[in-house]
Order: structure tokens, then C-alpha cells, then sequence
């Protein structure tokens, strides 16, 4: 039972400092866990990233010059002039993408709407927007303490870790990452809940925990209607996943089912998750102020310190404590239609081509799952129309899904004027003979799609900032498209300084290890009282 997992990926051990110690690839692909504690710098440790790894712009490929003999004069002439009314074109077809500021006011108002509509009792069945409670109502006060295992399900890959929360907000950690087969994915629940059970086993046992019984946080990133810390019935699932016999299930019940089947390990399920949830509390556990969780990876979604008297579904009653998180779940937003006044030709295609048509439209219009293949879109439609490489187009090109999200950091990466990274991509697209112009025109496009995903996630932290009126909010951020997107960060910044009321202040922290940290400490919160009296 104790051999290696064919899935198994990666396997490393970070200090406190967030160096690894020991990091080693097992195989397959590029993807490690290494991470760091420097919020400006790019760490690939991001669990829900589509794809996170930078390309190296290795060569330079010089731009395409013009024969400036007299014969090609007028091919000069003409393809220059043809070249400023292709930009024109490709402007006005882009400007769907573009947001004004009175349709972001608008979309702020929007969710607001929405998000009063989950929390309310009367109007959360109908909502798009669910505002699950999440049963957390402690934030870390940095005096957690022990070794706690973590599981985290949501994104490309399944990752276990066990962490070692120690004195002054110092931790060991120690994580390996497993695939998870497309078949599982779209396979049966008892399925994923074995695999998941083999490589929390196979791991326990690498790493010297076989015969612990250890508290563990279960970060579990899918719509979850939470009855406890401990309960949740998966609402659906979202981001490719849909494992037949979930969706009603309590997914903790299923996870101690499959480990009770193989009878090997012995696990005390302290809680469940989101990775929102991990991400503020990882955030908070250094920095008191903050209040938000946001991821912009894979999906998207946001959690946020709520009072209990507005949230109407939470029944626990008069513990005396002012708060609990709430889960909006916002990738649903405008499921019901209140984003169409905004979506484009190429959302509604995004949409119809997925696993789960007409849900998670907010996501769907924002996320890395998507982004890349918006921008393939609109690629597409332009070369079809011969504004794009003359009109010709490639199988790459013309393939759903080849587009990845990290070819828009890539090509956005490139300083102004100078495409390396763009034609590396476009050669990887079988696009040998772009222009510069071309080049100019991928760039354009690349930017107004990453800048409406910016400016709609800016739209719900800024009506979320406003909600809570705190004089001053720290959004904890995780993610693969804010951590590796040159300049998402700076848009939110940005557009949420434009919406939120004045006087009320805010910055954005990246995350370290959202979904791994934050599910021990949100373990370690929920048994902080045992662990204090078995000392
Ligand atoms: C899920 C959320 C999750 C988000 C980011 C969405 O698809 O529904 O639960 O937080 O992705 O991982």
C-alpha cells in the first residue's frame, strides 16, 4: 500500500521562510511545490493554477522588415495602411470587452443585490449568489500550535501536506502533489474518494505519520453546503469536475468511508474548506486586518468575515461570537442573467462548449479555465475574417482549449513594442508569419481580457470592502492568474481604489499556501481549546 502512486508528482518540504528544503520531481511535468514569502515575487506552489509556468524568452526573433526596394514601394504603402485599419478593426471588435465605468457601478450594485439574496433566508433558495456559511467564526491568533494534516481537492491537482504550526508564526511543511486522472474527474465518487484516501495513505507512510492519528483540514474548493465545520453537501461541482454520486453527499462522510475501506490510516477530520477560506486565514494568521479571501485561478470565488445577525442561515445560536465567514461562491453570479448586459458572443461560446452550461457564468468570464480560451476566441474570429496572419489560421489555433491562460501572462509580460513571448506562443500555435502588427493586435486582444477579468473581480471585492465598512480591509489573494499575470494586481488595484467608499482603505496580500496552511489552521482553530489542554 505504501508504493508509489502512479499520479504522484512532486514532493517538497518548505520552512517557515517559505525555502524549500527538499525539493524533487518525480516525473511527469514541470509543476513543483516550492513557494516563498515574498508577496512580489512568482511562486508555481499555486494549487488551482491551469498552468503556471513561465515560459524563458530564450531567442529573440527579429521583427519582420520589409524588403524597402523601389519595386516594393507600394506593398509598403499598402501594407501599412492596411495594417492601421486591421488595428482599427480589431480595436472596435474588442471594445465588447471592455467595461465603462458606469457597467462596473452597475455590476457592483448587482452583486451586492445578489449576495443580500443568499444570505437572506427567504431569498437564498432562488440565489445565484448562495453565501454559504462556512462555520468558521475564529480567526488565528497565532497561537496555534502542532502537526496537522492537510488535503486540498480544487484545482489541477490533489495535494497532500503535513504542517507543523510552531511558536512565532513559524512553520514546517511538508507536501506532495498527485494528478488526478481525467477518468477520475468525470468518473464515479467512490473513485476519486479512494484515490484521494491511496494518496493521503501513501503519503502518511512516506512521511512518518502511518500510525498518528493526526487532526486533519480538508480544503475542499467546489460549492459546498455546509451543516458544521465538519459537514458539507456538495451543491455542484464546478471547473471540469463531475464525479457521479457527490452532489447531496456530505463529502466528509465519503472521504471517512474511503479511509475506513482500506482500513490502514487513522484520521480525525477536524474540518472542511474552501480554499477562500484557507486563504484568509493564512493571511490573517500574520495580518489581523484581513477580512476577504479571494482565489483567481483555476475559478474564481471570494469569502468574507460576515456579521452572524446577517447571516440568516447560520443556526448557531447565541454563542456570543460576532462573526462567521461566509462562502459567496460568486463564480455563479449572473447564472440567472444579470451579467448579460455584459457578456459577449464569446462568453456565450465559452459557455455552451462547457462540462456545465448556464452555471458559473461570473467564473466562466474571469478564471484561468477560461481566459486563454477567450482570447482563442477572438483570435479565431479575427484571423477567419483575414484581420489576423492574413487570414491564415492554424490546427493549433483552431483546436478548443490550445490557447492556454499562461500564454496571456506571457504575451502581456513582453515590455512595450518588443513580442518575444508573443511569437514564441504564436509559434507554438503553428504561426510562423505573424507581423508585427499582428503581434501588436494578439498583445491588444490579450489585454482587453485580462483587464475585464481584473476589473469584474475588482467589482465584487469592492461591493464586499463597502459591505463589511471596515476602515481598512486586507484582501488575502491566491491563485494562478494573480500570481502569474504581470499585471492583474496593479488593475485590481486600480479599479477597487476607483469603487470603494472614500475614506475606507485596502491592500491586496498574496497568499502563502492558501489551501494547505489555511486548512491546518483552521483545523488547529477548531481544536485550539484540545490542543491547549493537552499540553
Ligand atoms: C468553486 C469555488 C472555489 C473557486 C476557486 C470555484 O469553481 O466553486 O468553491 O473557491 O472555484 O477555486
Amino acid at each position: 500500500m505504501d508504493q508509489e502512486l502512479n499520479g504522484a508528482m512532486s514532493s517538497v518540504s518548505i520552512n517557515s521562510n517559505g525555502l524549500a528544503t527538499k525539493p524533487h520531481l518525480n516525473g511527469h511535468n514541470n509543476t513543483n511545490t516550492s513557494t516563498s514569502t515574498n508577496n512580489n515575487s512568482s511562486s508555481n506552489n499555486s494549487k488551482d493554477e491551469t498552468d503556471n509556468v513561465r515560459r524563458k524568452a530564450t531567442t529573440t526573433t527579429a521583427p519582420t522588415t520589409t524588403n524597402a526596394s523601389p519595386a516594393s514601394t507600394t506593398v509598403i504603402q499598402t501594407s501599412s495602411a492596411s495594417a492601421a485599419e486591421k488595428k482599427k478593426m480589431v480595436y472596435e471588435l474588442c471594445q465588447q470587452l471592455l467595461l465603462t465605468d458606469e457597467q462596473i457601478q452597475e455590476l457592483c450594485y448587482r452583486i451586492l443585490h445578489e449576495v443580500r439574496r443568499g444570505l437572506a433566508k427567504d431569498t437564498h433558495p432562488k440565489a445565484n449568489v448562495k453565501c454559504f456559511v462556512t462555520y468558521v467564526q475564529d480567526l488565528p491568533n497565532g497561537n496555534e500550535r502542532g502537526k496537522f494534516l492537510a488535503l486540498d481537492l480544487g484545482g489541477t491537482n490533489f495535494r497532500v501536506l503535513l504542517i507543523h504550526l510552531q511558536e512565532n508564526n513559524d512553520f514546517q511543511m511538508e507536501s506532495r502533489i498527485y494528478a488526478i486522472p481525467q477518468h477520475i474527474m468525470i468518473g464515479s465518487g467512490i473513485q476519486l474518494f479512494d484515490h484521494i484516501a491511496e494518496c493521503l495513505s501513501n503519503f502518511m507512510a512516506e512521511h512518518n505519520v502511518y500510525a498518528e492519528r493526526l487532526p486533519l483540514g480538508f480544503t475542499f474548493s467546489f460549492p459546498l453546503r455546509q451543516l458544521g465545520l465538519t459537514k458539507g453537501l456538495l451543491e455542484t461541482w464546478t471547473k471540469g469536475f463531475n464525479c457521479a454520486g457527490v452532489v447531496n453527499e456530505d463529502v466528509v462522510q465519503l472521504l471517512k468511508d474511503a479511509i475506513a475501506r482500506r482500513g490502514d490510516v487513522q484520521i480525525d477530520v477536524c474540518a472542511i474548506l474552501n480554499d477562500t477560506t484557507g486563504t484568509l486565514m493564512s493571511c490573517a494568521w500574520k495580518n489581523h486586518n484581513c477580512k476577504i479571501g479571494l482565489i483567481v485561478g483555476t475559478g474564481s470565488n471570494a469569502c468574507y468575515v460576515e456579521r452572524v445577525e446577517d447571516a440568516e442561515l447560520f443556526d448557531v445560536q447565541d454563542n456570543h461570537k460576532p462573526h462567521v465567514l461566509i462562502n459567496t461562491e460568486w463564480g455563479a453570479f449572473g447564472d440567472n442573467g444579470a451579467l448579460d448586459f455584459v457578456r459577449t458572443e464569446f462568453d456565450r461560446d465559452i459557455d455552451m462548449h462547457s462540462i456545465n452550461p448556464g452555471k458559473q457564468t461570473f467564473e466562466k468570464m474571469i478564471s484561468g479555465m477560461y481566459m486563454g480560451e477567450l482570447v482563442r476566441l477572438v483570435l479565431v474570429k479575427m484571423t477567419k475574417a483575414g484581420i489576423l496572419f492574413n487570414g491564415q489560421d492554424s490546427e493549433v489555433l483552431n483546436t478548443r482549449g490550445l490557447f492556454f491562460t499562461k500564454y496571456v501572462s506571457e504575451i502581456e509580460a513582453d515590455e512595450p513594442g518588443n513580442f518575444t513571448n508573443c511569437r514564441l506562443v504564436l509559434e507554438e500555435l503553428g504561426l510562423n508569419n505573424a507581423t508585427d502588427g499582428d503581434c501588436a493586435n494578439v498583445r491588444y486582444i490579450c489585454e482587453c481580457v485580462s483587464k475585464r477579468a481584473a476589473h469584474l473581480v475588482s467589482a465584487g471585492i469592492a461591493t464586499l470592502i463597502n459591505k463589511m465598512d471596515e476602515p481598512h480591509t486586507t484582501v488575502g489573494v491566491d491563485g494562478s492568474v494573480y500570481r502569474f499575470h504581470p499585471k492583474f494586481h496593479n488593475l485590481m488595484v486600480e479599479k477597487i481604489t476607483q469603487l470603494i467608499k472614500p475614506g475606507i482603505t485596502f491592500d491586496l496580500m498574496l497568499s502563502e499556501d492558501g489551501s494547505g496552511r489555511g486548512a491546518a489552521l483552521v483545523a488547529a482553530v477548531a481544536c485550539r481549546e484540545d490542543v491547549v489542554n493537552s499540553k
